[in-house]
């Protein structure tokens, strides 16, 4: 009883407060520098087009039945397995083991995002446009990247040291609508650049020709790291959620919120680049190379450049700070939930475990350069292990745990608590069928495709 009334006391003041800071868990740096090449690279329009489709079917299941899973349990993640069925406490652990995993490097990345944001508002952008050895420069040194990755880190454990309302709710009211604005404003100019038409076509004509089985993969891939989902973070922030709030409406609002990033961040990424590299789709291409060494040069070489790199990476550090304070929030609501800390002891032991642990991937890229496991540098090897293999673990059996052993009504009655719950039948074949087959497909896909 303890533990329920204090999470009570730490819960959104509104609903909209909730909406924008899950909105802001989800809109990150999947957004602004995966989603745009994925669609460019699996036939542009197409791509949109079944990844819309996914995320108001499969997307909005999952979400729908995390957030009512933490809304319902009001508990942290371990907790919140547990208490639907003891059998399933190996889950709850392996769900918490994610964003503990995933926390310490999205913060060193955060701190790349910090460095190329410094170099561009301060003039030095021009230094770091170059043929990629800026880049491997920087993150080939431990001193830079640890002072940018501690800067986030502790920037991010301030926020979540202020708490649910104070903290998050209060910084994702101001960030994300400047977010947005940021967002739409960059993507009129790139717009109007020469040549951005062709660009613009090339993102959304459908080509038939680069759909594939490997266009349905990406996209579930793509949305279910998107939205947040089977980490922890959409039961921690259900579990603040006021129970006279709507989970439908939300749910819907934030996946709006979400797919509009990811198809304007295309709007500047993939018409900027094309004009830039004169229509070359490898340009795009995947990895790090885009954010931090095409989209530096491209910005050089337009005009007001410096502006606009200046900008775009404050917008890319705004996206990627709110997604790491729900990362934070998930794995400090454990710790508080488990060794009954103080917010404040806890949060200061979530940071300085999570710098020593970052500091594994600095390292990975520096002296250890030359340590690899599975072929895979140890920032790369964490992020396969957590998003390809143990994130598709959980959600598909979470999948089963809600579509047979404690049934949909679990969450159907949550939903139901105050409004009609309009998506029902969609939902129980979401969840009962189509979500864990798609889940085992991600999860064969990535463990044949990849290792
Ligand atoms: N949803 C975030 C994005 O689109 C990714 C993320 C992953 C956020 C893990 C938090 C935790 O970038």
């Amino acid at each position: 009883m303890h533990k329920t009334k204090k999470l009570e006391k730490n819960s959104f003041g509104s609903r909209i407060g909730f909406v924008l800071a899950a909105a802001g868990s989800a809109v990150g740096l999947g957004n602004i520098w995966r989603f745009p090449y994925l669609a460019a690279k699996y036939g542009g329009g197409i791509f949109l087009l079944v990844y819309l489709i996914f995320t108001v079917t499969f997307g909005f299941a999952l979400m729908l039945t995390e957030i009512a899973i933490g809304r319902r349990t009001r508990k942290s993640v371990i907790y919140a397995y547990t208490s639907m069925n003891k059998r399933f406490r190996p889950l709850g652990w392996l769900a918490a083991a994610v964003p503990i995993i995933i926390l310490p490097y999205y913060c060193v990345i955060g701190g790349w995002v910090f460095k190329y944001l410094t170099d561009f508002c301060s003039g030095a952008g021009a230094i770091a446009a170059d043929d990629g050895s800026h880049f491997s420069n920087f993150i080939s040194h431990v001193g830079m990247p640890t002072i940018f990755f501690a800067l986030f880190l502790i920037i991010t454990g301030t926020v979540v040291i202020f708490g649910v309302p104070k903290g998050i709710e209060n910084v994702s009211k101001v960030i994300m609508p400047l977010l947005l604005i940021i967002i739409v404003g960059i993507s009129i100019y790139t717009l109007t650049l020469p040549g951005a038409l062709d660009g613009l076509l090339y993102y959304i004509k459908p080509d038939f020709s680069a759909f594939s089985i490997k266009t349905v993969v990406a996209a579930i891939g793509q949305l279910f790291y998107s939205m947040s989902l089977a980490m922890g973070i959409m039961i921690t922030y259900g579990s603040y959620m006021r129970k006279e709030d709507s989970i439908e409406t939300s749910v819907r609002q934030i996946e709006i919120f979400d797919t509009i990033v990811a198809f304007l961040s295309g709007l500047i990424i993939v018409p900027a680049v094309f004009v830039f590299s004169g229509g070359n789709r490898d340009a795009l291409d995947a990895g790090p190379s885009l954010m931090f060494i095409t989209l530096p040069n491209v910005f050089n070489s337009m005009i007001g450049g410096q502006i606009i790199g200046c900008i775009f990476f404050l917008l890319v550090a705004l996206a990627a700070l709110t997604s790491s304070i729900s990362l934070m929030e998930t794995v400090v609501s454990i710790v508080q939930n488990k060794l009954h800390w103080k917010r404040f002891t806890s949060c200061l032991v979530v940071t300085i475990v999570s710098f020593f642990i970052g500091m594994l991937s600095i390292l990975g890229y520096s002296i250890w350069a030359d340590f690899e496991i599975f072929g895979k540098q140890i920032l790369d090897f964490l992020d396969f292990i957590s998003n390809n293999i143990m994130m598709p673990i959980v959600a598909f059996f979470t999948c089963i745990l809600i579509g047979y052993v404690v049934k949909t009504t679990f969450v159907e009655e949550e939903i139901e608590r105050n409004e009609q719950f309009r998506s029902k039948p969609l939902y129980r074949v979401m969840v009962k069928y189509i979500c864990p087959i798609c889940m085992l497909v991600i999860l064969f896909s990535s463990l044949f495709l990849q290792l």
